[in-house]
Formats: C-alpha cells, structure tokens, sequence
C-alpha cells in the first residue's frame, strides 16, 4: 500500500528517487510524485497512474537538480487517483513537502481544526493534513524533527510519512507507527524506504526501526528517537540479496521470473534445516520444546494466497502432529471473539509481514496470551518482529503483485514447522521425518520438471483466450490449491474464476457447468486410498455435462486420460506435498492468459502487493 523513498546525499536525488519508486511500485501505482529541495524550495511534480506518466512529465519540464527528495508511489484510500490527491501534499506556504502510506484516522477532526483556522486543504487525502499541521509547527521555530515528534503524538491510525522542509534541505524526517519503513544506510548518503528495495542499488546496510520512531537523516548520520522525542535506536542489518535479485532478468514480467525462481527458492528455503545429528533445527524458532508440547490447538491466520498456503498446512500438520488446526481469514478473526488461550499456538503466514489484518490479528493473540509464530518473507518487517517465533522463507525479493515463490516456499515452511513439531511432541519416528525431509529436498527438482513443460501450459491459455469464466477442482490438499489457481486466474486476467471442493460440486455449484467451460483439475496422486477415486467421479460428472477438462496429473496415471480434454503431467510426488508442484501449471496459465490479453501482470488493476491498511 504505497512506496515511499527518501533520500539525502550527493547525486541527482531526482535519479535516487525515482529507480526508488520504480522498485516501489508494486506497492500502489495509482499515482506517483516527486519533491526536491532546491534552492529554498521544493520543486514538486506529481501524476496520476502509473510512474512512466511522471516521468514523461519530468522528461517534458525537467526539475532543477537537488540532492535531497522524497516520493510515492500510492494505492488510493482516501480521495481518487488523480494529479490532486497524488503526493507528495504541500503545506500552505509550500515550505514541507510530505509523503505517506497509511490511515491518518482522525483527519476528518484534524482537517476542521485547520480549516477552522483558515488553512485551505487542496486535496481530498488524509495525507495532506499532516503537511499543514507540520509546517505550521516549523513555522513556529521547530526544526523538521521536532515538528514531526509533536505532530504524530496527535495522529492516530496507522502511518508511514516523510517529510522535507525547504529551508532545511540537508535533511529528511520520516516517521513510523503500523506501516513499514526502513533506513538505508550509505557513506555521505543515507536513504529511506518502504522496503530495502528502494535502495538496494546503493546499500546492502539497513537499520530497522520500531513502532513510533522518527528517524532523521542527513548526509552525515540517522539519528532515531521516540515521538516524545527521547533518543532510540534502530537495529542495522545487512540485506542478503543484491539488485539482480530486484531486477527481471529477461523475463517480460517479475511475475514469470518469480515462476521460474522456484526451484531455487523451495531448496534455499530448506537449506540448514537438519542438524548434525539428523535432528530438524529451526533457527529462529524461539519457542522452547516444552512450549511447544504445551500446545493443544494451532489457529493459521493470513490472508489471500497465504491463506491458502495456511489450509495446506493444516492437512499436513493435523496428520504428522495429530493437533487440530483452525485456518481463518486474518480480516475475520479479531471479530469473532475467538477461542484462545497459552495453549493455543498462532501461526501469521505473511509475504509481505506487513499485511495490517494479519497484524492486527496476531496482536490480538498476544492479548490472549497465545504464541505466535510468524512464517514470513521479509527480514525486519512487522508481523515477525512482533511475533514470538519466526520462520522466514528465503524466498528472495517477491515483486510480481501476485504471489508465487511466496506461496511454494510458504508451503515448504508450513511443512517445516509442522515436522518439527512432531519431532518435539514425537508424534513421527525421526527415520519418517528424515524420509519426509528427503521428499521435500526432491521438490526443486520436480518443480524443475513441471517448468521444463510450461510451452505446454502457454499453448492452453492460447486455446482459453477468449473464454470468460473458469472452474478449479481439487480435493484434500489440491483443494487450497483450486482456490489457489482461481485467484491467480482472477487477479491477472479479471476473470471469473471459482475454486470449489471436488465433493462439494454435486451440491450446488454443478449448475455453472455448461458446454465447454473450462475446467482445472488437480488430481491427486494414485496412492492416496479414495481419494483419486473420488476425482475421477468429480471429472466424470462435468465433463458429461459438457465442462472441457484440464487435468493437472502424475506422470502414468493412465486411467484419467479417458476423462481429459488435456492431461498436464505432474512429478510423481506424495500427496502431501503435492501443492508444491500442482500449483506450477496454474501460476504459468494466469500469467500467460493474462499477457495474451495485454494485461499489465506484474500491476494488476485495484491491486498492491502489501496490504497494510485493514
Ligand atoms: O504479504 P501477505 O502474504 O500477507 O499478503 C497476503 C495477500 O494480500 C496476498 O497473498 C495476495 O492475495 C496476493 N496478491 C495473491 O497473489
């Protein structure tokens, strides 16, 4: 929800700040800005859409030069996409420049008090408030950093800003309370980011930052404090991923790059997890083995695609743990007052980690003295640092808006959090554990394997081009794997795409079958009793109502083909771990399909990548 780049040095800061935004992108492209210091001024220039329609406007009427700036990239809340409510928002006189990502939620109130005294707001954001109110304060003879510490001890909700003063201009004042912000560190430059992404061209050296804190950088140094102003400081890391990691290299879009990573991101996120003696070791698990025998009950809370990652784990862990699991929506959970105690364990699957309903969810947790365990893709972001266990995924940077790399390695951490479990509660023998681990280090390989096929893939979303709707079919674990391949199908091509239970179909949605809709079927592998049984009914019972049937199968599965408009070969995998390959056909069939209909893939409309408003 939003970028935001800053930026104090010595070159172009116009430069910085904008390859800032064009890696921030993904965060909101609704609009995109740019304010500068220069002499005594800011020079500010903002466009609605994407950031190319900035930077064709400051191609046209170029800024002056300056060494420090800020910018945004938005995803609309408050006021439409248009030149007007894009960032950054000025104060009256012209003299602070600010940018924001976030929810001032008392601005309404705010607004009044200002207009009450004469200020006229230009815009329709909440964002444009905090302009006037800190100018106002440095008018007053506060230096920008002070100004910043007064002005947030009145904002509530939840906020990211960054701010200039014109007659300032060697420094950059930000801000941070529920919504990301990290430091680049530089020498004679320093840098600040949504995420390290905005940066990573300069400075591996970051420095994370906690809840209300507002950092102030110059060329010189950071300096942290409190928004009461008393001295803080962050904590400096060093980012594990360079800039081909954040670059496309070759590929049309981060989202097919993200694809063909896969291999690679399932075996990272494996490495260093078996110990010596055999035994799994999750680094930063910080839960003691006594904890975790104490559970009696897991609830998985997230949302979207890593929601579904979170349905996987729960067949996986109720059958190695045998401890009954819930998976909710982080959204609904805080509202149902739910059932929690010390021994019921959290687990917040997040890409991002800075998704505001999976936040405000495991806070919510902490409240009731559950644990909570993080599984997350991004070092320094919130939801782990606020977690009391974490398991990261070594997925690399995920830039595509629509998740991909995130879900596998997500899937392979759930399998990893759920095999250590039964390793500490003894629920599986170690030589069971082992071979499952040994499985799992089979994966890369196989999701290799499905990838070698994707022409296969690309020539069935030619064939489905002009089709406008579509049906997933799964059953257990291919189940969250149906849902999978319909919200990838609808968020890239603005399709109709439903995900639906094998067994459930009889029970109503059979009525949407008409002649020749598509439909994914995921079948599971033969040696599961039943249940590929089961399948092949399911197919049966659309295909004779004239449903044309895409089959995601093993390999010699012979008895589907009587039943299969197309057979996609699969691995032979074990049907736990399915997912981690059945889901490769349908990220490539949404990217594809939605490239042949000339959709913007890594962009799609009304999207961002973190969610970081409720
Ligand atoms: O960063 P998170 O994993 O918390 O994000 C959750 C969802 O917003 C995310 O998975 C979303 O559904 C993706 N666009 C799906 O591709």
């Amino acid at each position: 929800m939003c970028g935001i780049v800053g930026y104090v040095g010595n070159r172009s800061a116009q430069d910085v700040v904008i390859e800032g935004l064009r890696r921030m992108e993904y965060r909101g492209y609704d609009s995109a800005g740019i304010a500068l210091v220069h002499a005594d001024a800011l020079a500010v220039d903002k466009r609605a859409g994407k950031l190319a329609n900035l930077e064709k406007a400051i191609d046209e009427t170029p800024l002056p030069s300056a060494t420090t700036g800020i910018g945004h990239t938005r995803w609309a809340t408050h006021g439409a996409p248009n030149d007007r409510n894009a960032h950054p928002h000025l104060g009256e006189q012209r003299r602070v420049g600010v940018v924001h990502n976030g929810i001032i939620e008392n601005f309404a109130e705010l607004r009044a008090g200002l207009e009450a005294e004469g200020h006229d707001l230009l815009s329709e954001t909440d964002t444009e408030v905090t302009a006037h109110l800190l100018e106002r304060e440095v008018l007053a003879g506060a230096d920008l950093t002070t100004a910043m510490q007064n002005v947030c001890r009145v904002l509530e909700g939840a906020f990211t800003l960054v701010a200039v003063d014109a007659a300032d201009p060697e420094r950059v004042v930000a801000a941070r309370r529920n919504s990301p912000l990290v430091v680049g560190l530089g020498e004679g430059e320093n840098f600040l980011g949504s995420d390290v992404a905005a940066f990573i061209e300069f400075t591996r050296d970051a420095l994370e930052l906690d809840q209300d804190q507002v950092v102030t950088i110059t060329r010189e140094g950071v300096s942290v404090s409190g928004f009461d102003g008393t001295p803080a400081e962050g904590r400096p890391y060093h980012v594990d991923w360079d800039l081909s990691a954040a670059e496309k290299d070759g590929h049309d879009w981060f989202m097919r790059k993200e694809i063909f990573e896969q291999p690679r991101a399932v075996a990272d996120s494996l490495l260093g997890r078996r110990g010596r003696n055999g035994l799994l070791q999750l680094d930063e698990m910080r839960l003691s083995d006594q904890e975790l025998r104490d559970i009696d009950k897991i609830i998985i809370i997230a949302a979207g695609t890593s929601f579904y990652a979170g349905m996987v784990a729960k067949y996986a862990i109720e059958h190695w743990c045998r401890i009954p699991v819930e998976v909710e929506l982080s959204s609904e959970f805080r509202y149902r007052d739910p059932i929690l105690d010390y021994s019921t364990l959290v687990v917040a699957i997040s890409q991002s980690g800075e998704t505001a309903d999976t936040l405000q969810a495991i806070r919510h947790a902490r409240t009731q003295r559950s644990k909570v365990l993080a599984i997350c893709n991004t070092n320094g972001s919130t939801i782990p640092r606020e977690s009391d266990a974490v398991i990261y995924t070594h997925a690399g940077p995920e830039i595509g808006v629509a998740s991909t790399k995130g879900y596998t390695t997500q899937l392979v951490a759930c399998y990893l959090l759920a095999l250590y479990l039964a390793q500490v509660k003894g629920t599986r023998y170690g030589d069971e554990i082992a071979q499952i681990m040994a499985q799992l280090e089979q994966i890369p390989a196989a999701i290799t394997e499905v990838l070698e096929r994707a022409d296969e893939v690309y020539a069935l979303a030619e064939e489905y081009r002009t089709s406008s709707s579509f049906i997933f079919l799964g059953r257990h674990a291919g189940f969250p794997v149906a849902l999978e391949g319909a919200l990838k199908l609808k968020e890239l091509a603005y399709l109709h795409a439903e995900g639906f239970a094998a067994g459930e179909l009889k029970h109503g949605p059979i009525a949407l079958i008409d002649d020749g809709l598509p439909v994914f079927c995921i079948v599971p592998p033969q040696g599961r009793d039943q249940l590929h049984d089961k399948m092949l009914s399911g197919i049966q019972e659309v295909r004779a109502r004239g449903a044309r049937t895409l089959c995601l199968a093993e390999e010699g599965d012979a008895r589907i083909e009587p039943y299969a408009d197309h057979v996609v070969r699969l691995p032979r995998v074990p049907v736990l771990l399915q997912p981690l390959v059945s889901v490769i056909p349908l990220q490539l069939f949404s990217c594809e399909l939605a490239t042949r209909l000339g959709h913007d893939v890594d962009q799609p409309r009304n999207l961002a990548k973190s969610v970081t408003v409720e």
